[in-house]
């Protein structure tokens, strides 16, 4: 059994994976690095997984510390195995909790971040711990500070359902990829901790929610159909 978000039964074989799953994984992963100041000194990623955005991100910013967070115990250890491999791994605090814990303040990981950053991990959270989540990253960051999340999202409406799939299978073909082999890949999970499978919620109520949050200025930087990179700064 897996926990939801850990997505393939392999964690060894995620990052091959991922990148046949999803249309443009190392864009959309790019995209949310590139929003971090490199100037950026503390850095909180929730989610990390396998660290793929880890890596991305302190290359993008040279003398950042990061606190990596994910609940999963073979993420942790696969992304720290990884870190040590890249030469990262005393930049990097890889810690294993559910971040719905630390966005309810059952758990702290710190303050005084300048960036918090998720990919691919928020959208297993209910909205009503999204809304928290965001809540939670308004108060851990500098007064400058920022979020920036890549998520899959909820439709605007019920009639781009269809239009979203079949941009899937498209992209798939065109790198000539069965999708339908990938998704055998995919592992069984049950509910752990916080999450659930997905979880979607639409743009607009993201953007509202962080808005909420405190973020005073939001933004939707990368789209690709039902896949986006969003944030705010406050
Ligand atoms: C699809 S993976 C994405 C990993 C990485 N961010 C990337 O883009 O490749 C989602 C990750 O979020 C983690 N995750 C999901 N819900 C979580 C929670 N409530 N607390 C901590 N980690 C969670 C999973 O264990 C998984 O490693």
């Amino acid at each position: 059994m897996i926990y939801p978000g850990e997505v393939f039964a392999e964690t060894k074989e995620f990052d091959t994976n991922i990148r046949q799953l999803l249309p443009y994984y190392d864009e959309l992963l790019d995209a949310i690095a590139l929003c971090v100041p490199p100037e950026s000194k503390r850095i909180l990623e929730l989610g990390c997984g396998t660290g793929e955005l880890s890596l991305k991100v302190l290359q993008q910013c040279p003398n950042a510390k990061l606190v990596a967070v994910d609940y999963s115990p073979r993420m942790i250890e696969f992304v720290q195995q990884k870190l040590e491999s890249h030469g990262e791994r005393n930049r990097v605090k890889a810690l294993q909790l559910d971040f719905g814990a630390w966005a309810n303040d059952e758990i702290e990981v710190g303050d005084s971040f300048d960036a918090v950053i998720s990919s691919l991990a928020i959208h297993h959270l209910s909205d009503e711990m999204k809304a928290k989540l965001f809540q939670k990253s308004a108060r851990c960051l500098n007064p400058n500070g920022r979020f920036w999340n890549g998520d899959p999202l909820l439709p605007e409406f019920p009639e781009l359902s269809d239009i979203y799939s079949e941009s899937r299978q498209r992209w798939a073909q065109k790198q000539g990829l069965d999708l339908d082999a990938v998704r055998s890949r995919i592992g069984k999970s049950e509910d752990y901790g916080y999450s659930s499978h997905d979880q979607l919620a639409t743009l607009d109520s993201h953007l509202q929610m962080l808005q909420t949050a405190g973020f005073s200025k939001t933004a939707v930087i990368w789209k690709y159909y039902n896949l986006g990179v969003f944030g705010g700064l406050l």
